[in-house]
């Protein structure tokens, strides 16, 4: 972390340094790139807000024509804790019928928002849908019938900021994944 980061009194601990995620999403590109046919196109459906960063760096790590499409889901229920009914706020443009989808999102934790998203995409009928996840926390799944094709990290149950992921919408721009201070949200 910069050492005059305006952020610095309200983290824990870095939990991912930059580099690493870097690292690890440069693998990742390269694992989604070979699990594909050669030049095939994919519409990386990027799951708002948190998983902004996360699509922005992995996408170039993929050598294949790749597709933007955002998707706004709320969950209903408190703050930290999704109930599993999920609310579109905003839709995909892209008609997803005979397509190849990647959901790119930025942690998996009970599972149910995810669970939620495919089901509904998968009644538009796309030639596949496949799940990128930054972080996974399975401590914390429900729905066991969801899992990611692929996975950044398998983190602890922990509140995590940054690179994407916020708290009361602050952090997302931390270039790290951190721990907030428990004194800050408790
Ligand atoms: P479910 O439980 O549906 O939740 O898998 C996924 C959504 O919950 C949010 N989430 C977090 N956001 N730090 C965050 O900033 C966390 O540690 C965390 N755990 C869950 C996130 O919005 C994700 O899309
Ligand atoms: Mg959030």
């Amino acid at each position: 972390m910069r050492s005059d980061s305006i952020f610095k009194d309200d983290i824990a601990k870095i939990i991912i340094p930059e580099r690493v995620l870097q690292n690890r999403i440069e693998e990742l590109g390269g694992e989604i790139t070979s699990s594909y046919q050669h030049g095939e196109e994919v519409v990386m459906v990027c799951i708002l807000r948190g998983a902004v960063m996360f699509m922005a760096d992995l996408s170039q790590q993929i050598n294949l024509p790749v597709i933007f499409d955002f998707m706004d889901v709320s969950s209903y229920g408190v703050a930290t804790e999704s109930s599993g009914v999920v609310r579109i706020i905003k839709d995909l443009e892209e008609n997803i019928e005979n397509r190849h989808v990647l959901i790119v999102e930025d942690i998996m934790d009970t599972g149910k928002t995810l669970k939620y998203v495919v089901d509904m995409l998968q009644t538009r009928n796309p030639a596949s849908i496949k799940i990128a996840t930054l972080l996974d926390k399975p401590e914390r799944r429900v729905v066991k019938q969801i899992n990611a094709d692929f996975n950044g990290f398998e983190i602890p149950d922990e509140f995590v900021v940054g690179y994407g992921l916020d708290f009361a919408e602050r952090y997302r721009n931390l270039p790290f994944i951190g721990v907030l201070k428990k004194e800050l949200y408790s």
